[in-house]
């Protein structure tokens, strides 16, 4: 049984896998035992964003106390776990120490072989979920479309763990443009999930300016902060009922995601017409969105790609991605030797992850 444990941020999370079955030709979610999510969202509400020190005292209590939970619902002991593997970085620092410190320490008490994970590998490679072991390879190279609240980016996949960046975040990541300016509409952090709410009943009505688009490089939501908080203040004088602030948020959600979600599939398809891939993946929690899933699915068939999205559940924060990663690392699941001296990098990217 592998342990897979995330705590770089607000989720305090972990899953178990039964790695016997992997002979049998499974597909990794075949192979998730169960998986356990404490999210922290509730706490860091009234603050408008994640408080790094409180996150970090919430791991304490909640990461040891949820590991409780999964063995004994599923009549697991301690002792049949044979690996561990950890969200190393990036991340808040205090939260990263919190998951490897008691990572490390329960690896070094049972004596288990334990390896620290690329939280941002682990949102790419969690799009292959649904796929077996075995197939995954022809599935490659891939590009990915990776979005979350603290980057942007897209990666080539040249096979797992051989990662080159293509186009990085250079100032707001889609998820913290969503966060923010939807913050300012009146939803509670993080916003994303009420903004693509309020898109649904909404109309597109509102022009908002196409984020820098000459850069295929690059990405940057800042200007877009900027101009929507700029057209939210100047609209708030016209609106001086209830119903009239209800549709203006509904369509300006529409707008905003609108925005974001045609410059990233516009970005992606340069970077897709610039080389031969098999595969379009789109990870990271703003991979949640039903939109951006959709339009990713639409571009995919225009280039005769496969599209490999996770379940929801498998885009924001959660375990079961770590886990993903630790397996696909094939090097970590053959060997066994002990090594408990891992470190948290708080900043790490993902082409620069060393075979496990
Ligand atoms: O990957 P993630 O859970 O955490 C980080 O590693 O950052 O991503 C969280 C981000 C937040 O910005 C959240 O607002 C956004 O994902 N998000 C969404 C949706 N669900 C979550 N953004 C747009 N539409 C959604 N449905
Ligand atoms: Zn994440």
């Amino acid at each position: 049984m592998l342990l897979a444990i995330e705590s770089s941020c607000d989720e305090s999370a972990c899953s178990i896998f039964d790695t016997s079955k992997i002979k049998y030709n499974k597909t990794l979610d075949e192979l998730i035992v169960d998986e356990v999510i404490s999210s922290q969202v509730n706490l860091h509400k009234e603050f408008g964003g994640v408080v790094p020190e409180l996150a970090s005292r919430e791991h304490i209590k909640n990461l040891p106390f949820i590991v409780q939970v999964i063995l004994y619902k599923n009549k697991i002991k301690f002792s049949d776990l044979t690996k561990i593997a950890v969200t190393s970085g990036p991340g808040l620092k205090g939260c990263l120490l919190v998951g490897v410190s008691y990572a490390k320490g329960l690896a070094f008490s049972l004596n288990k072989p334990l390896v620290g994970i690329n939280h941002l590998e682990a949102h790419i490679l969690s799009a292959f979920s649904n796929l077996k072991l075995n197939e995954i390879n022809e599935f490659l190279p891939a590009l990915a479309l990776l979005v979350s609240g603290g980057h942007t980016q897209l990666i080539k996949i040249n096979k797992i763990g051989q990662y080159q960046i293509l186009a990085n975040t250079t100032d707001d990541a889609a998820g913290e443009a969503f966060d923010k300016i939807g913050t300012l509409l009146g939803f509670s952090y993080p916003a994303g999930k009420s903004v693509s709410e309020a898109a649904k009943i909404g109309k597109a009505l509102h022009k908002l300016p196409m984020p820098v688009q000459g850069d295929y490089n690059s990405f940057s939501f800042s200007g877009l902060k900027t101009s929507a908080a700029l057209y939210i203040k100047k609209s708030a004088l016209e609106l001086n009922t209830k119903e009239k602030r209800e549709v203006f948020v509904n369509d300006f959600s529409a707008s905003l995601e609108q925005i974001i979600v045609e410059s990233l599939i516009s970005k992606t398809e340069y970077h897709l017409s610039q080389d031969n891939y098999k595969s379009l993946i789109l990870s990271g929690g703003v991979a949640a969105n039903s939109v951006l899933r959709k339009r990713v699915c639409d571009i995919s068939s225009k280039y005769s790609l496969n599209c490999l999205i996770p379940r929801p559940e498998l885009c924001t924060d959660n375990a079961s991605m770590v886990g993903i990663c630790a397996l696909l690392r094939s090097n970590f699941i053959e060997n066994n030797s002990i090594n408990t001296s891992l470190e948290v990098k708080t900043r790490w990217n993902v082409d620069e992850v060393a075979n496990l």
